[in-house]
C-alpha cells in the first residue's frame, strides 16, 4: 500500500472541503486505487480560530508554514491560500524541500508558471493544478495528456462560476446585480474578495494558463484584453432575450496566422449554440482542436467540492506516479514556443452591441451614426423603442458590422466628448459562434 503524507496549507473553504472529502472518500480511494493519504499537518495563520472537522486527532495544527515546509516526512504540500504571496514562495520552497506540490491557484500559476515548472523541472517534482481552472473539470488533464499532440484555432471558456451565475441569475429571477452577487458569495463561489471575479480577472487568470497550455506561451495576465461584468444591465439582458442572445463572460483565445488573440469579456452568443446553454455556477470550455474537431468539456466550476474533487484527484494522479514513472508532468512544460506572437487587441475585429442613454431629442440619432460613420464602422441595426411620450433620456442600441476595437473606442470617446448622450456608452462585443 503506497502511503503518502500530506501537509495542508490554507484552511479556508476549500482546504476544508479537501479534509472532508478526504475523510469521506478513504475507504474508496484505498480499496480503488492502492493508497492511504496521511494527512499530518494542517498549517493556517489562523489556525486557533478554526473549526478544525472532527476524527483529525493526530493531525499536527500550526500557523507556521516554515515548519510545514520544512517537515521531512511530508510528500506533498497542498497550497490552498490563494493570491500571489506568501504562495509564490510556499511553492517554491516545497519544491526545494523535494516536495511535489498540489495547488488551486490560478493566480500564482498564471503569473509565475513559467518559473514554477521551472524549479519543479529543476528539482525533480511536479506541481498539479486541476483545481486551478474549471475546479474539479479535468480541463488540465484534457489539454495537456487527453489530446496532447493537437494544435488548436480557438479556445471559448466560461470558466469563472460566479459571472455566469450572476449573469443567469440576473436573466432568468430578474435578481439585481447586487442580489446575486450576495448569493454566490454565500454559496461559496465567489472569492473571499468577489472583485475579481467579477472584474474579470479571475477569468484572464484562467484563460493565461489554458493559453500556455493550448499554445504554449506564457502570456502575462496584463496583456490580457479585460473586462468585468458590472456595466452589463437588466436592459442588456433583455435585448439579448428578444433577439434569441444571451450574454456570457467569455475567455476567448485564438489563434491566427501565428498570432495569438486572448481575450476576456461580457459577449453576446445565440442562445442556442452550446455555450449559451451553460447556465448557473457551470463552466464550460470549447475547444476547436485539429484534428480531432470541436471538444466541449462541461461541469461545475467553482465551491467547495468542485475544487476539493480537482485537489483530490491531483494527489491521486501523484500517487500513481511514484519511482520510475514520476517524470515531469505533461503540464509542467515551461519551454516556450519562440515564435507565437501576441495580437495586440486595437487590431481586434468584431460586432459590436453599442447602448446610449440619448437625449430624446430630433437629431440625436444622427449624430451618433455620423461619428460612427466617420471613423468607419457600419451600422446593422438601430432600435429605439416607441414611446408616448417626451422622456428625458432614452435607451438607444446600435448593432454594427465587424469593426475594430481601436476605431470602436474612438468613436465612443468623440459621442462621450461631444456630449451626445447623457452617460458613459455600453459597448459589448458580438461573437459568431
Ligand atoms: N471564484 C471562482 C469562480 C472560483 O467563481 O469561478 C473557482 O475558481
Amino acid at each position: 500500500m503506497n502511503k503518502i503524507n500530506i501537509g495542508l496549507i490554507g484552511y479556508g473553504n476549500v482546504g476544508s472541503g479537501v479534509v472532508k472529502l478526504l475523510q469521506k472518500k478513504r475507504k474508496y480511494i484505498k480499496a480503488k486505487h492502492h493508497v492511504e493519504f496521511v494527512l499530518k499537518t494542517i498549517c493556517d495563520r489562523s489556525i486557533k480560530k478554526k473549526k478544525i472537522a472532527r476524527g483529525l486527532k493526530n493531525v499536527r495544527l500550526t500557523a507556521s508554514i516554515e515548519e510545514t515546509i520544512a517537515d521531512p516526512d511530508l510528500h506533498v504540500i497542498i497550497e490552498l491560500i490563494g493570491g500571489l504571496h506568501p504562495a509564490k514562495d510556499i511553492i517554491l520552497q516545497s519544491l526545494k524541500k523535494n516536495k511535489h506540490v498540489v495547488t488551486a491557484n490560478k493566480e500564482v500559476i498564471a503569473h509565475f508558471g513559467q518559473l514554477l515548472f521551472e524549479e519543479a523541472h529543476r528539482q525533480g517534482q511536479n506541481i498539479y493544478f486541476e483545481s486551478a481552472v474549471m475546479a474539479g473539470v479535468p480541463i488540465i488533464k484534457l489539454l495537456s495528456e487527453g489530446i496532447a499532440g493537437n494544435g488548436y484555432k480557438e479556445i471559448y471558456g466560461i470558466i469563472n462560476g460566479t459571472c455566469n451565475y450572476i449573469l443567469s441569475a440576473m436573466s432568468q429571477n430578474e435578481w439585481s446585480f447586487e442580489q446575486a452577487v450576495k448569493e454566490a458569495q454565500k454559496r461559496g463561489f465567489a472569492e473571499a474578495d468577489p472583485t475579481l471575479d467579477i472584474n474579470g480577472m479571475d477569468s484572464t487568470h484562467k484563460l493565461a494558463i489554458l493559453t500556455a497550455l493550448a499554445f504554449n506561451k506564457f502570456i502575462k495576465p496584463n496583456q490580457i484584453h479585460t473586462e468585468g461584468i458590472t456595466q452589463i444591465s437588466h436592459h442588456d439582458i433583455e435585448y439579448a432575450e428578444s433577439l434569441n442572445l444571451t450574454i456570457k463572460l467569455l475567455a476567448i483565445a485564438k489563434q491566427i496566422n501565428g498570432e495569438i488573440e486572448a481575450r476576456v469579456h461580457p459577449t453576446f452568443i445565440p442562445k442556442e449554440h452550446p455555450l449559451g446553454s451553460i447556465n448557473g455556477v457551470y463552466n464550460a470550455a470549447l475547444l476547436s482542436a485539429d484534428p480531432l474537431g470541436d471538444v466541449l468539456l462541461s461541469g461545475e466550476g467553482a465551491g467547495q467540492f468542485a475544487a476539493a474533487s480537482g485537489v483530490v484527484s491531483d494527489l491521486i494522479n501523484l500517487a500513481s506516479r511514484q519511482g520510475s514513472d514520476a517524470h515531469q508532468l505533461l503540464s509542467n512544460l515551461y519551454i516556450e514556443s519562440p515564435d507565437v506572437k501576441l495580437r495586440k487587441i486595437d487590431e481586434v475585429e468584431t460586432r459590436f452591441y453599442l447602448r446610449f442613454k440619448a437625449p430624446d431629442q430630433p437629431g440625436t440619432l444622427a449624430k451618433i451614426s455620423g461619428v460612427l460613420g466617420r471613423h468607419g464602422i457600419g451600422i446593422n441595426s438601430v432600435t429605439q423603442k416607441a414611446h408616448e411620450e417626451r422622456t428625458a433620456s432614452v435607451p438607444v442600441i446600435i448593432l454594427t458590422d465587424d469593426a475594430k476595437e481601436k476605431d470602436v473606442r474612438k468613436a465612443l470617446a468623440e459621442i462621450a466628448k461631444k456630449n451626445i448622450i447623457k452617460a458613459a456608452p455600453v459597448a459589448i462585443r458580438m461573437e459568431n459562434l
